[in-house]
């Protein structure tokens, strides 16, 4: 989703901001822009529709910058225009502004205050900007006091970086609910929604909280409450490692991403587990698991389908009765809570607004929370009562593939610590099966070949598919359907598959691909029976089994793992299974139509 990266003091603005831009271009967006002001009062402004590289054309590298704020927009308020794309401008182009987030009274402001001030765009933050010249006009403020003012009339998300042309020494900037960084460094100053986009300039981050004013020099960092109180705030060191950020060899970060599976579940069980295999986790963290009489899960998109595996290991393992939920629904719906419930939120940014928007209403109960994320420090991860870390590198594709297995994982780990701990007993050994899923994996993963022709000859023509299982498979098919569709644009449905023949089998026609997941012995035999209904009605029914219930002509047939651990396996098959099929279709496999890899608004 939108980014944001500014900079001011002594190095080339441009290309700071041009660099950081293209690392948070994995983020999605669609239209990007930037504002650079020189000493003497003189502004630039350079803003593209479309990739970075058409706005890197655009940009004059010598111009003299002492300062430059920089974005990606994904579109909210109105079309993705040059017109609408970051920086905005106040009338009379004193004022430039990035924002990321929604400000959902601007309608309301621009009438109060902004009836006879002319508008370029259709967005908010025009309004925003536009707002903080006309408190300096007709207040007679100081910047810091019309900025400050505006972020008392304001109401909404927002990361703001600001730039007054006219005292180019300083950069302005806030935040409410969406990310913000400072980062710090020699004779310079950074802000940047994401640490990865200026990691190759500094190291060192400042953390912003909500509602605070921050004003950047070349060699000074202040913050302030609104009341004018100054925070004093320890900087940290940003653990990320620049070569993570590079595709290599690879042709897309997804594929790359899926063959870190296996090290990533490996990176898992070494620092989810001691020499002697015993689970480690924080003492506190565990008596507060072990304590709910009930766990909600909470997330969205692909984090939300490893819910319902993880469903099924916190009951099957922890027995602890277990709930999963939407989190744009469950802030505006709350379900009648148990007496001791413990909420979980699984999300790989830690940033997603729809489920921050949930942990905030979690902690207005006054209840206890557990974020398992890929960010440390994260927005959800900070404001939760307990963290646990996926260790998963930073995940590029907006595809999410290792982020998903590794959800999975910390949650197995954290189910078998928690039955450890009550002294439940294991029916399998959970150290000794992962490793095997993390070797099973890899066998999957050398068979790419194989499943590429396997596309070639069964999806590539397609313009609808479906997904069926049972059970664990069914959660898997969710999963494996989102793959598919949000990289290869096929419309792919999942089905319990039970459910086709109460309504969905209407849909099925000749060629129709179907695609049944089937590892479990139980109910193996049933959804083969519904993988003959659809054939006898002309669907092209492909299966994907694990060995041990396996039939000579399945498609595709992986070595069996135990069944509580079967969908780590099982997905791989299937995230391969949308990868190819969209670089057969020549389609940005990283980068898919109109996604954002994290979603900041609501
Ligand atoms: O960062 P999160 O895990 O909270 O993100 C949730 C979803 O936006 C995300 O999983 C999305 O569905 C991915 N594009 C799926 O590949």
């Amino acid at each position: 989703m939108c980014g944001i990266v500014g900079f001011i003091g002594h190095g080339n603005v441009q290309d700071v901001l041009m660099n950081g831009l293209e690392k948070l271009e994995y983020r999605g967006y669609d239209s990007a822009g930037i504002y650079l002001a020189e000493g003497g009062q003189t502004g630039h402004l350079f803003k593209e529709v479309g990739r970075i590289a058409n706005l890197k054309e655009t940009v004059d590298f010598d111009l003299p910058a002492v300062v430059g704020i920089g974005h990606t927009r994904w579109a909210t308020h109105g079309m993705a225009t040059k017109a609408n794309a970051h920086p905005h401008q106040s009338m009379n182009q004193r004022y430039s502004l990035v924002h990321n987030g929604v400000i959902e009274n601007y309608q309301a402001l621009k009438t109060e205050y902004l009836k006879n001030i002319q508008l370029n765009s259709e967005t908010d933050t025009e309004i925003v900007v536009a707002l903080i010249e006309w408190f300096a006009n007709n207040e007679s403020l100081s910047t810091k006091d019309a900025f400050k003012r505006t972020l008392e009339v304001i109401e909404g998300s927002y990361a703001l970086g600001l730039i007054d042309k006219e005292n180019p020494e300083v950069l302005y900037a806030a935040k409410n609910k969406s990310p913000l960084l400072i980062g710090l460094g020699q004779d310079f100053n950074v802000i940047v929604s994401d640490a990865m986009a200026t990691i190759d300039v500094t190291n060192e981050y400042l953390e912003i909280k909500d509602k605070e004013l921050i004003t950047l020099t070349k060699d000074a960092v202040t913050i302030e409450k609104f009341t004018g109180e100054v925070v004093q705030r320890e900087s940290y060191i940003a653990e990320l490692d620049a070569s993570d950020l590079e595709k290599g060899t690879y042709p897309f970060y997804m594929l790359k991403e899926i063959d870190e599976q296996p090290t990533v579940l490996r990176r898992l069980i070494q620092s989810y587990q001691d020499e002697q295999g015993q689970a480690v986790f924080e003492a506190d963290l565990l008596k507060a698991v072990s304590a709910a009489d009930r766990i909600y899960i909470i997330a969205c998109g692909t984090s939300y389908n490893a819910g319902w595996i993880g469903r099924s290991l916190l009951e099957k393992i922890a027995h602890i009765p277990t709930e999963v939920h939407l989190a744009s629904e469950f802030a505006y719906e709350l379900p009648l809570l148990s007496q001791q419930p413990l909420f979980i939120f699984l999300t790989q940014s830690g940033e997603t607004a729809d489920s921050r928007q949930a942990l905030v209403k979690v902690n207005e109960l006054g209840l206890p929370s557990l974020t398992i994320t890929n960010v440390k420090g994260s927005t959800l991860s900070r404001e939760a009562s307990y963290t646990l870390l996926l260790h998963a590198g930073p995940e590029i594709a907006v595809a999410s593939t290792k982020a998903y297995t590794a959800q999975i994982t910390v949650m197995a780990l954290l189910a078998d610590a928690i039955r450890a701990s009550k002294g439940i007993e294991a029916s399998f050994n959970m150290e000794r099966e992962l490793s095997l899923v993390a070797s099973v994996m890899e066998s999957i993963l050398a068979e790419k070949a194989a499943i590429q022709t396997w596309v070639e000859d069964s999806l590539m023509e397609t313009r609808n598919a479906f997904y069926i299982g049972r059970t664990l498979d069914y959660y898997v098919s969710m999963e494996a359907a989102l793959k598919l569709k949000e990289i290869s644009y096929i419309q792919t449905e999942s089905f319990a598959a039970g459910e086709l023949k109460h309504g969905t089998i209407a849909l099925i026609e000749e060629g129709t691909p179907v695609i049944a997941l089937i590892t479990e012995e139980i109910v193996g035999a049933h959804t083969r029976g519904n993988v003959e209904e659809v054939r006898a009605r002309g669907a092209n029914a492909i299966v994907i089994s694990m060995q041990e219930v396996a039939r000579v002509d399945d498609q595709f047939v992986i070595p069996t793992v135990t069944t509580a651990l079967a969908p780590l396996v099982m997905v791989v098959v299937t995230q391969l299974l949308a990868y190819y099929t969209a670089l057969g279709r020549g389609l940005d496999v990283d980068k898919p139509r109109n996604l954002a890899k994290s979603v900041t608004v609501e």
